[in-house]
């Protein structure tokens, strides 16, 4: 007697690639830009063995009408290890909160303390990620001047601050901006530039709330900082860090320059609230300036979202305004708060794909960031008739805090690393597994 059908099929599928998938994941995905019926094999290796109608699988998820997607990638975080207090945020704490946020490789930045200046504690830096890490790490290092080759083998990207912030007490000057482009240009990693000129800060403001501290450190400042970037060498893969207005992107898109906006600049004007924890480097922007960005990324022509998650602990924040720090949290907010927006008809489910996946993924040269074949299986569930509210009690970051308090969200149900479960009913469920990684490939074209 003939096998029944379906048996067949898996035969046929068998010898065509050769391996029988650990998990299919059984629910809805983006097929040319529309959420359609997907079945997602994943192999014993986790990578994504194929993807469309399959065949019955050893071990089968239905999640119905829930839709799955890649993993986030958020190319910048700050979470404060070595050098911070966990009771706002170590390395631990702020992958598992990424984790839960649907991202499943950050971007670390090297203002820890001490800084990433040297082979030596980048070095420190990375032995801290293994056994405590729930996702992939990429380690920046400030852009040196000196042994660029031995932190390359390491880092995953450059850092530049072109303004002091926090952890930085003075940036580099626009003169010498050149000079620290050329060593790291040949290194093949990215290097993501804080554009701010500090001789553009308007000395005669003093800043007591959000709006001042716009009108302090300017859109003319970020200008300034992003028009010294103008003829980086050749071979430098330059990405501006938190762009923050539709201009300076209009700008860095016409020069096919990388660059990455924040959810907080999308999201929070300076009237957003009038205390310190709306104080974050570059300053949120006025209404038409916020509005102009989100049309911007709505229209995909931002090739990034990152969320520049930069805690605090609330009594920092509470502090008078113009001695608080800058920084908010957001990693594990980003992305289900853009999803609100694709709910809300804001924004298409690709475009933020594009953006929060597939493009930074590209950017650093990781196999992810797409439910494709040969991908690496970092999956996220989640079901748009779910509605939660952004509650900071309920975030993991021990900081305490969201600029985000009571914003509706989409949750990630379901999180898979490698094709294992990470994340279950919105609940952490994974091990520290995360490791430190680099490019495994020549970094793809930033804005394609
Ligand atoms: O607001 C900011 N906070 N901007 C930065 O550039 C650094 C960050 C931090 O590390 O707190
Ligand atoms: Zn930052």
């Amino acid at each position: 007697m003939a096998p029944p059908p379906v048996r067949r099929g898996r035969s046929e599928r068998r010898e065509e690639e050769g391996a029988d998938p650990k998990l299919v994941l059984a629910g809805r995905g983006l097929v040319h830009g529309r959420l359609e019926p997907i079945e997602v094999a994943i192999g014993d290796d986790g990578r994504i063995l194929s993807v469309g109608k399959i065949r019955a699988g050893p071990v089968r998820r239905d999640l119905g009408d829930a839709v799955i997607l890649p993993a986030a990638t958020d190319l910048h975080v700050h979470f404060r290890d070595p050098g911070g207090s966990p009771d706002v945020e170590d390395l631990n704490s702020g992958t598992v909160g990424a984790a839960l946020g649907g991202v499943g490789l950050v971007g670390e930045m090297p203002n820890t303390r001490p800084p990433v200046v040297d082979p030596e504690a980048l070095a420190e830096k990375a032995d801290r990620v293994a056994g405590r890490a729930a996702v992939d790490v990429l380690l920046y290092a400030f852009a040196p001047t000196r042994r660029v080759g031995a932190l390359a083998r390491v880092a995953g990207g450059f850092k530049l601050y072109t303004s002091p912030t926090t952890g930085t007490e003075s940036g580099i000057p626009p003169a010498e901006i050149p000079g620290r482009l050329a060593p790291v240009g040949d290194a093949g990693l990215p290097l993501a530039v804080h554009a701010e000129d500090a001789r553009r800060f308007d000395g005669a403001v003093e800043p007591r709330d959000p709006v001042g501290w716009n009108a302090h450190r300017p859109i003319p400042a970020e200008a300034s900082a992003i028009e010294a970037l103008r003829d980086p060498p050749p071979a430098l893969r330059l990405h501006v860090a938190h762009v923050t207005n539709a201009a300076a992107a209009a700008l860095l898109r016409a020069r096919a320059t990388s660059f990455e906006v924040t959810p907080h600049h999308l999201l929070l004007s300076d009237r957003a609230g009038t205390d310190a924890r709306f104080k974050v480097n570059p300053p949120l922007r006025t209404e038409a300036e916020r509005r102009g960005l989100w049309e911007a990324f709505a229209r995909g022509e931002v090739p990034a979202v990152a969320s520049d998650h930069a805690p605090h602990s609330a009594e920092e924040k509470a502090r008078p305004f113009p001695e608080a720090p800058s920084g908010v949290p957001g990693v594990e907010t980003m992305l289900p708060l853009l999803l609100t927006r694709v709910r809300a008809g804001d924004l298409s489910l690709e475009t933020l794909v594009r953006a929060a996946s597939d493009r930074p993924a590209r950017m650093v040269g990781q196999p992810t960031g797409r439910v494709a074949p040969g991908h690496r299986a970092h999956l996220i569930v989640v079901d748009f008739r779910v509605r939660r509210s952004v509650e900071a009690r309920r975030l993991r970051s021990p900081c305490g805090w969201s600029p985000f308090e009571g914003r509706e969200a989409v949750p990630v149900l379901e999180h898979y690393r490698d094709g294992e479960r990470i994340v279950e009913a919105g609940e952490y469920v994974g091990r520290p597994n995360g490791r430190v990684v680099r490019p495994e490939y020549a970094p793809g074209a930033p804005t394609a």
